[in-house]
């Protein structure tokens, strides 16, 4: 069953046409990858997932409650079933890591207080982090400072979780620590993954399914083996990091 869909999804911002049409249904407990090249629209296709955006035309499911014209106070609810680690993964700098991991649990339960720093603190343990609580972000690597923002994305236990390029800034080894959380998280909480990134080691690694943007419109949809023996030249290219003609051309001209 899907637990996720968008149908015919529209969304240009002026005259840029984003997303010109895109389908795609989400199976429970998937681990779905979006690739595609910087601009294509994975953020904003993210975005619509959970009513942060809203759709020219098209629709936008979750499970069978189609949430894109619900009113922002109903989306509120919708959301909850949704952990989103964002691009930029933004931490409170001047509150504690356990104060961030506690602040949804803060914001939208009545849950006492002791109850939800042992919640918070259960969740730091998850991601590898039993030791952080009452240190501020600031005093992390990168890489950690992501685990304490995936640590609060899954705190009111989400059954999704959006990963918006999870692993950009991390060398080989901290970027392999987020896949195998990734794939962990999957494995004991049941959740369903939506990951976006540019990482194609990560992608192979967390993939049940991969899917790929282009110019508005997803350009291939299939498992990992389907995509390494894929035909198609922009595939092709964009799995092996290589520059095409469009982009060595933009170059000549800098020059
Ligand atoms: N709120 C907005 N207003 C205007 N334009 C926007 C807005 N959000 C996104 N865009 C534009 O839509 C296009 C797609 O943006 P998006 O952030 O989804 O790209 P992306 O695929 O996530 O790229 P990257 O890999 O660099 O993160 C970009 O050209 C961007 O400038
Ligand atoms: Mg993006």
């Amino acid at each position: 069953m899907a637990i996720v869909s968008v149908k015919n999804l529209h969304k240009r911002f002026g005259m840029q046409v984003v997303l010109g049409g895109i389908s795609l249904e989400i199976a429970a407990g998937s681990c779905v990858v979006v690739l595609g090249a910087s601009g294509t629209g994975k953020s904003v296709l993210l975005k619509h997932i959970v009513g942060l955006l809203k759709p020219d035309k098209g629709q936008v499911f979750f499970e069978d409650k189609r949430i894109d014209k619900l009113p922002e106070r109903l989306l509120v609810d919708v959301r909850r079933n949704f952990g989103f680690l964002f691009q930029m993964s933004a931490l409170f700098d001047s509150s504690s890591n356990i104060d961030n991991v506690a602040f949804p649990l803060i914001e939208h339960t009545r849950l006492p207080r002791d109850e939800i720093y042992a919640i918070a603190q259960q969740k730091l343990e998850m991601v590898g982090l039993p030791d952080v609580a009452q240190k501020m972000p600031a005093e992390l690597s990168g890489g950690m400072r992501k685990r304490v923002a995936l640590a609060r994305a899954i705190a009111m236990n989400p059954k999704v979780i959006l990963y918006d390029e999870p692993t950009t800034g991390l060398d080989p080894i901290r970027s392999d620590v987020i896949n195998e959380l990734i794939l962990k998280l999957q494995r004991e909480l049941q959740i369903t993954s939506i990951v976006v990134t540019h990482d194609m080691n990560s992608a192979f690694k967390v993939a049940d399914r991969l899917v790929m943007l282009h110019e508005g419109k997803i350009r291939f949809d299939g498992t990992p083996e389907e995509i390494r023996l894929s035909e198609d030249a922009v595939i092709k290219r964009f799995i092996t990091g290589e520059a095409g003609e469009q982009e060595l051309a933009s170059l000549m001209r800098v020059r």
